[in-house]
């Protein structure tokens, strides 16, 4: 239960370090022998998502956090670099990009660099680390070479538009989300989120045993005609949910993804992202919203179809968060 949650002093805090950090930079992309550093940011051009170093509250560990501000005008980070590897607090941590490409942390900490992408085997020219707008941060090249690697590859707890949630045969790995494992403790968690392609269902999992599924795909059209596809389980409501999913499965790849369609009565598109939380909780992070409660529904007998109702309610009582929140800014 703890995205929704919103106290005045925490919310004032976080849009105050908000405010702080973007006097900083403004640039998204570093180039070759740049860095980031532990007062340094990068922010996508749409201003959408940052990247930038990140300590917990009460934590001694330091990451390379990637943050989104949606509706809700509260940040979250929605990938971490070195969730595995956390860097000792205060220890002057640096990210850069080196004549490789390689994407190096080095920091004054004791232990060896981390490193998040390892680089060609010779130098590359022309090589660039950019957030782009739809929060992938992806190493590239302005030649034939193109795409070397992007953080869309390494999902953490949360699914971006865009980013692939399935099944990489041809690699022996999967795209899966893994939950924190607490609040503020990024290090992989009890939950993981992944795609089953038997069933064609997503199934959540508790320290590996499955808890919940959301169900197949439901094509149908929405009110202004146009095709949609949800999960049966998710589906909260067509005013309300505006998560559009589709299938992909080829001989080494097999996996969904989603375009976030405006909501009615907001002309422009949005951005969104499905978080699995450290309690199991699946969240909309753009309205700090629930799409699903995987553990509350394992304990409980299945709650009855009409969820949409369960959704209007925290759709109410994010819009009462909002006018707390824009009074809030008024007076700053
Ligand atoms: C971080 O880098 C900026 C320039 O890119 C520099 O002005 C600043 O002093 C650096 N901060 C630290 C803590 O090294
Ligand atoms: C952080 O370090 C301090 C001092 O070593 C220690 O007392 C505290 O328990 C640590 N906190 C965490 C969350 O590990
Ligand atoms: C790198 O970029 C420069 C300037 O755009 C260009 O002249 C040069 O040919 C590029 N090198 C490679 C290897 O693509
Ligand atoms: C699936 O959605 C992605 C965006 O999330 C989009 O780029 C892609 O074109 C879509 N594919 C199909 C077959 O509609
Ligand atoms: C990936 O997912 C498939 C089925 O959905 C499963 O059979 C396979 O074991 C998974 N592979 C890894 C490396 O987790």
């Amino acid at each position: 239960m703890q995205s929704p949650k919103l106290s005045l002093a925490s919310t004032l805090l976080l849009i105050s370090l908000h405010c702080l950090a973007i006097q900083v930079s403004s640039i998204d992309t570093l180039r070759q022998g740049e860095n980031l550093n532990s007062t340094s940011q990068l922010i996508s051009n749409n201003g959408a998502f940052s990247l930038r170093f990140y300590t917990p509250p009460n934590s001694n560990s330091t990451y390379l956090a990637l943050w989104f501000t949606g509706r809700s005008r509260l940040s979250s980070p929605v990938w971490i670099g070195n969730r595995r590897n956390p860097i000792p607090t205060n220890s002057n941590p640096t990210l850069t990009l080196g004549a490789r490409g390689q994407l190096t942390i080095t920091h004054d900490g004791g232990g060896a660099p981390i490193d998040l992408y390892a680089g060609r085997s010779s130098e590359v020219e022309n090589v660039t680390a950019t957030l782009t707008d739809t929060g992938n941060f992806l190493v590239n090249s302005n030649g034939p070479a193109g795409l070397f690697w992007h953080s869309f590859d390494q999902p953490s707890d949360t699914l971006l538009g865009g980013m692939r949630l399935g099944v990489e045969r041809s690699i022996k790995r999967n795209w899966t989300l893994t939950s924190w494992a607490a609040e503020n403790d990024p290090a992989p968690g009890a939950y993981s989120m992944e795609w089953d392609s038997s069933s064609r269902n997503l199934v959540v999992r508790r320290r590996g045993a499955a808890i919940w599924r959301s169900g197949e795909l439901k094509y149908y059209r929405d009110e202004a005609g146009q095709s949609r596809a949800e999960f049966e389980n998710v589906g909260i409501g067509r005013d309300v949910f505006n998560f559009n999913f589709n299938f992909t499965a080829e001989e080494e790849e097999e996996y969904v993804m989603f375009t976030v369609l405006p909501f009615p009565g907001s002309p422009a598109p949005v951005l969104s992202g499905w978080r699995l939380e450290s309690d199991g909780d699946i969240v909309d992070v753009d309205r700090s919203m629930f799409l699903a409660r995987p553990d509350a529904a394992a304990e409980q007998p299945a709650p009855p179809p009409d969820s949409a109702a369960a959704g209007l309610r925290a759709w109410a009582g994010f819009a009462f968060a909002a006018v707390v929140l824009d009074l809030v800014l008024f007076v700053i």
